[in-house]
């Protein structure tokens, strides 16, 4: 279907389903090229429905062996069938079955949707749509149904056989080579939690008791072999599954919990009930084939797709509009988890900096969407940094804005009051004005209004009254289709920083800035401050409160002195992204002078120098955050427009090699103290020690090239676990020259068949900013570690390369036009990796007109191509809107 053709889907129009489906027989043959499913489906008209409506089943790329209405064959004049639906015009005005027999070639399926085989084992990915290429079905989330599933294949080549829910029977086929596999899931769910596996896998296994009694057997399954690898992805699932019942209170709810690692998978995970299937990416770890991030981002996808148990399964959505009700809260609650199991503020930093690098773009650009959409062509667009991070940003908000009390007590109405029901935003918010007695009508703007507010704060002091009046404002630019913007409810929290650390806040004016909070939700306010013994500095929007932009103009001195002395770690780091922001956007802008420059880096440097002095080793995660500079992206942004990425990378370059010649002295001794020594552990503490020591090698690597690369070697071939050698292998990258390709060479050699260490290698050498990157990438793809056809290998190298500033945005256009030939080359086997792959294209109209027409050109030879599929044309057509 052409784009143009594709309807347009929109909230207002929703109408609950004519029929329901309580049950869902499936009986599954599995076999590589035909795969036969026979699926007998209950109907029941819906009493919120129109009686004696036509029965409309939703199919894609379907085949129809044969069909039967209460058990007898249904008349060729009574239905129709084509690959896309199954229409029965006059169906009986009562209740009924369907028996529909459909064929499938999984080995066929690149699209990696439906049923497919990735590495020869048989999986299912059905969100948000893939069930319709199984069987014939009211493919929505409203229409829940109790599924019993039996699965049938060769005994040697699927041994395992797994579905949702408990495992009822098992058993040998009578005269055959094959076996069977019964399982009953009695919770009611929509089709697009369905899952299957089959195939010859590994396991580790671990007995579970929930805190009300219940025993559960917790497995995590894995290609032949890598057991030994999938320790920390069980363990991690354990300690999740504790936390949830002591937060939440949320136990689980089957007597089994499976997780499954295949190597082929267009996202990170999926929550499916029961039987969790994971990219193998985020379930394999040792210390030799696995970074402290990856540690980090195994145990934080576990326990978000373990946590979707209850936000997103028991409780579910009423319409894909509501997606943010799943994905926002649940993203909320797996950071909150990996908060609690490591540092708090160094995770809250984090995510800070993937909200402003994913989100604040998103929302500045053509592709910018309210958390909770309004229309849509293609639900799996929407699968955003802005309904999963911003969603969890207002979710947060909430909670600061009723307290933690009424938080809990509205999370516990709305698991007690919307269990077993597909939900909507309204439902969910109904619960919090409950248990907080709070009016939260103003406060749903954030579901429906675009676009990144931006708070503007000045503060006077007045000595002889000893007051301190606070001025706030706030405004949102304007988004695709929302000219005009209201202001939003921005519970700021803050405080008064004085020489000494924060003052006691005293005010008449506002209800809750005593506690250090301020709500914001007109166009502007000023609160003052009593008894204010000093000229305070403001230290606004800690642990970023809202997800805005903060405009407050303090000198340079000033936010150091803020780093020094508040109370708040968010802040504290902030106070030096902020110095550093301001000059690399002055730095970075057309025809900039470099001498300002010059001057922040000296500030920087000394700043830097004393507070390593002072505090490395106290808190090494901190302080690797603290040196890390924002991205050349997140300046280029700042700067909004005309954007010149190379005049920003050289002035980012040259205020990290500042830096770094600052804090040289130190390095040595530094590096030596926070060595980790012994036996490889991955806990939080240990990967903070790595995390600053590889921050410091990286700005050895800038501010002394030679030195550097001997560090770089060295530590590669001392190393004892993958972050070190992948961080000697990234900061060598940053130097030039032979010592680098030999690097890169040992580096390939060391982990030849280790497909997600080499993806790392791959992505390494995709973000060397240099003209020579785009050929090198070419080269890459012939080499037998890539594949175009997985979406992990595509991710690491043309991702990659998308993701670096100076070489995707080549002032000749080469580096869009390779990734849209790519794009377009990849959406005639898998839409959604080029799609997702197209939106590297989401902020090309920030750049200066010579690169804006270029990209423009790329993405309209993109938009040209015929039979482009749904995905990549709805993505191309907003992106030129
Ligand atoms: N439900 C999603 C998986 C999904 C994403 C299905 C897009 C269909 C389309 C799952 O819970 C999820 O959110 N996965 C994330 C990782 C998570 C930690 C944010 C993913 O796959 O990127
Ligand atoms: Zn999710």
């Amino acid at each position: 279907m052409r784009n143009d053709d594709a309807p347009l889907i929109r909230l207002e129009d929703y109408r609950p389903s004519d029929w329901l489906i309580d049950t869902v027989d499936l009986d599954i043959s599995l076999q590589p090229q035909k795969t036969r499913v026979r699926a007998l489906l209950a109907f029941r008209p819906n009493p919120e429905g129109q009686p004696g409506a036509p029965l409309k089943l939703d199919g894609d790329e379907l085949a129809l062996k044969s069909l039967a209405l209460d058990g007898k064959p249904l008349d060729a004049s009574a239905y129709t069938a084509t690959p896309q639906a199954l229409t029965i015009p006059s169906p009986p005005p009562h209740d009924f079955t369907l028996t529909i027999e459909t064929e499938l070639d999984p080995s066929a399926n690149t699209k990696l949707m439906g049923l497919y085989r990735s590495s020869k084992v048989y999986c299912t990915q059905c969100e948000a749509d893939g069930f319709r290429r199984i069987t014939y079905f009211l493919d929505r989330p409203d229409v829940m149904s109790v599924y019993t599933v039996r699965l049938e294949a060769a005994k040697a080549e699927a041994p395992v056989l797994l579905s949702n829910g408990n495992l009822i029977a098992t058993g040998e086929v009578p005269g055959t080579d094959r076996h069977f596999a019964l399982w009953h899931d009695p919770h009611p769910k929509p089709a697009y939690l369905f899952a299957l596996v089959g195939g010859a896998l590994d396991h580790v296994r671990q007995d579970y008791v929930t805190a009300d009694g219940h025993k559960v057997e917790l497995a995590v399954y894995v290609e032949p072999g890598k057991a030994g690898r999938a320790g920390w992805a069980l363990d991690s699932l354990v300690r999740c599954m504790r936390w949830d019942e002591k937060v939440f209170g949320r136990n689980y709810d089957l007597d089994v919990f499976n997780v499954v690692a295949v190597s082929d998978f267009n996202m990170g995970a999926m929550e499916n009930k029961g039987l969790n299937i994971f990219n193998d990416k985020y379930v394999l770890a040792d210390p030799q084939t696995a970074t402290d991030g990856d540690y980090a981002s195994i145990e934080a996808i576990i326990a978000h797709e373990y946590f979707h148990n209850w936000t997103g399964n028991r409780i579910t959505c009423r319409d894909w509009f509501q997606l943010c009700l799943k994905e926002g809260l649940t993203v909320f609650r797996d950071q909150e988890f990996s908060a609690d199991e490591r540092s708090r503020s160094v995770k809250r930093i984090a995510d800070v900096r993937t909200l402003r690098s994913t989100q604040f773009s998103e929302d500045a650009g053509p592709l910018a969407h309210p958390v909770r959409p309004r229309a849509y062509k293609e639900i799996n667009n929407f699968y955003t940094p802005t309904v999963y991070e911003k969603g969890a940003e207002v979710i947060r908000m909430l909670k600061t804005l009723i307290g933690d009390e009424a938080f809990r007590q509205g999370m516990d109405l709305y698991f007690e009051r919307c269990d077993g029901t597909a939900a909507t935003i309204e439902e969910f918010l109904a619960c919090f004005a409950e248990s907080s007695g709070k009016d939260l009508g103003h406060f749903a703007r954030w579901y429906e209004q675009a676009g990144t507010p931006t708070i503007v704060a000045s503060g006077r002091y007045d000595a002889a009254t000893r007051r301190y009046t606070l001025d706030l404002a706030q405004s949102t630019p304007p988004t695709p289709g929302q000219s005009d913007k209201q202001p939003v409810v921005l519970p700021i929290k803050l405080g008064l920083v004085g020489a000494g650390g924060d003052l006691p806040l005293q005010t008449q004016s506002n209800a809750y800035a005593g506690d250090g909070l301020v709500i914001l939700d007109s166009a502007s306010l000023s609160v003052t401050f009593d008894n204010v013994d000093e000229p305070p500095i403001p230290s606004l929007l800690r642990g970023l409160s809202a997800p805005a932009r903060l405009e407050l103009d303090l000198a340079d001195a000033d936010l150091v002195r803020q780093f020094s002395a508040d109370s708040d770690s968010f802040n504290r780091w902030q106070a030096l992204q902020t110095i550093a922001i301001r000059a690399l956007v002055a730095a970075g802008k057309p025809g900039a002078a470099r001498s300002a420059l010059n001057a922040t880096a000296t500030g920087l440097g000394r700043a830097l120098d004393g507070f390593l002095k002072a505090e490395a080793l106290a808190d090494p995660a901190f302080a690797a955050q603290v040196l890390r500079l924002p991205a050349p992206a997140d300046i280029a942004r700042e700067i909004g427009r005309d954007v010149d990425p190379d005049a920003i990378f050289k002035a980012h370059r040259s205020l990290s090699a500042a830096i770094g010649a600052a804090v040289l002295p130190q390095l040595p001794p530094l590096r030596e103290a926070l060595a980790t020594k012994g036996t490889f552990k991955a806990d939080a503490s240990s990967a903070g020690r790595r995390a600053l020591r590889n921050e410091l090698l990286g700005l050895a690597a800038l501010a002394t090239p030679a030195e550097g690369a001997a560090l770089c070697e060295e530590q590669f071939a001392s190393a004892d676990n993958l972050t070190d050698r992948l961080a000697a292998l990234a900061a060598m990258t940053l130097i030039p020259g032979e010592r680098r390709e030999a690097l890169i060479t040992r580096f390939a050699a060391a982990y030849a068949g280790e497909p997600l260490v080499l993806d790392k290698w791959l992505m390494a050498q995709a973000l060397i900013a240099e003209p020579e990157t785009l050929e090198r990438v070419k080269q890459l793809m012939q080499h037998p570690a890539f594949s175009l056809g997985n979406p992990n290998r595509v991710r690491a190298l043309i991702g990659g390369f998308a993701a670096n500033l100076t070489q995707f945005n080549r002032a000749d256009g080469e580096g869009y036009d390779f990734v849209c030939d790519i794009v377009i080359a990849l959406d005639k086997t898998n839409p959604q990796v080029a799609s997702r792959l197209l939106g590297s294209f989401k902020s090309w109209r920030m750049l200066e007109p010579g690169r804006k027409q270029l990209a423009q050109e790329a993405l309209s030879t993109v938009a040209r191509m015929p039979n482009l599929s749904r995905d990549v044309a709805d993505i191309a057509e907003r992106a030129l809107a």
